[in-house]
């Protein structure tokens, strides 16, 4: 695997690749990475010829007083990692390669990226903002045919998809399942500033997800889905940021489980770790 650090030293790495018309493959990470991460990076290995992964912990998507300083970083063990992964180029550039002097630009999705983790109170739009700002650089740097998200970060993959049509960036975005550990609990870097007893009690956050499925399975309206799963957080003492269902593409509010996939996503404050999970609950076409 060769690690780079440079855009012209990354250029030149899949410089051959490129000629060749190989299938490029990209999966950008922030590091401290865990088998979520390396479930992308397996998929980009059995569907494309050239896997490349990026490590960057992308200040700018960080508000102030967030975790910036205390989110994990671990390169070696990355860098391990990904080699036994049999990926082909590791970037992991510092922060002004990516953000020169004089650095202006931004890229942004109206309307998605306003609501759930965007709302103004929460993360808010500039969150995504800095989100696809990094992603569409990555993109042209690297130019893959195809790169792949995590479902885990719903939102997210849906803000990338939508800046992926409207800007036409000639790339297929592949969005793979959460990956969870044996209690249902979503990998995230995050849950390493989980004490044992946090650990414990954020399995509850799947455990709402589910009776949430399970109402909307049983016929219950959408609030009814929604207060099931208030009802299994409170169970843990915990109080969520925001517990919503809304229409999986376009993240306007639902008003019913009858017609398109349902998006139904959380966010919760355990100790110092903020953590999000969702299920997408599948119309029944009627
Ligand atoms: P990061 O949080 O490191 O996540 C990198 C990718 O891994 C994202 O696409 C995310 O959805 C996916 N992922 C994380 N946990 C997962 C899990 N349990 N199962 C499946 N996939 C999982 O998301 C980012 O970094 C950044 O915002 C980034 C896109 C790199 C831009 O800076």
């Amino acid at each position: 695997m060769k690690i780079v650090r440079r855009k012209s030293e990354l250029r030149d790495a899949l410089g051959g690749a490129r000629r060749d018309g190989a299938r490029i493959g990209l999966v950008a990470t922030m590091g401290a990475l865990h088998a979520g991460h390396l479930s992308l990076v397996r998929e980009a290995r059995r569907t494309c010829d050239v896997v490349v992964a990026t490590v960057f912990v992308n200040p700018t998507q960080f508000r102030p007083g967030e975790d910036l300083e205390a989110y994990p970083r671990d390169e070696e063990g990355d860098a391990k990692l990904l080699a036994a992964q049999d990926v082909d180029v590791l970037y992991a550039p510092a922060t002004d390669d990516v953000y020169p002097p004089g650095f202006a630009t931004a890229v942004e999705v109206s309307g998605l990226t306003e609501v759930l983790c965007g709302d103004p109170g929460r993360r808010g739009p500039e969150h995504f903002r800095s989100v696809t700002t990094v992603v569409a650089k990555l993109l042209n740097r690297v130019q893959p045919d195809v790169a792949f998200f995590g479902q885990k970060d719903a939102q997210q993959a849906s803000v990338i998809r939508r800046m992926v049509r409207d800007l036409d960036f000639p790339v297929h975005v592949e969005v793979m399942p959460t990956v969870r550990e044996p209690d249902g609990l979503a990998l995230s870097s995050r849950n390493r500033y989980l004490t044992p007893d946090e650990r414990r009690r954020a399995a509850a956050i799947h455990r709402a997800l589910d009776a949430a499925s399970k109402a909307a399975a049983g016929g219950a309206p959408v609030s009814e889905a929604i207060d099931a799963a208030r009802a299994e957080l409170a169970s843990e003492g915990i109080e969520p940021e925001y517990v919503e269902a809304r229409d999986a593409e376009d993240l306007t509010p639902a008003e019913s489980f009858n017609g398109r996939p349902i998006l139904v996503a959380l966010a919760a404050r355990i100790g110092s770790a903020r953590l999000i999970d969702n299920v997408v609950i599948e119309g029944k076409g009627s």
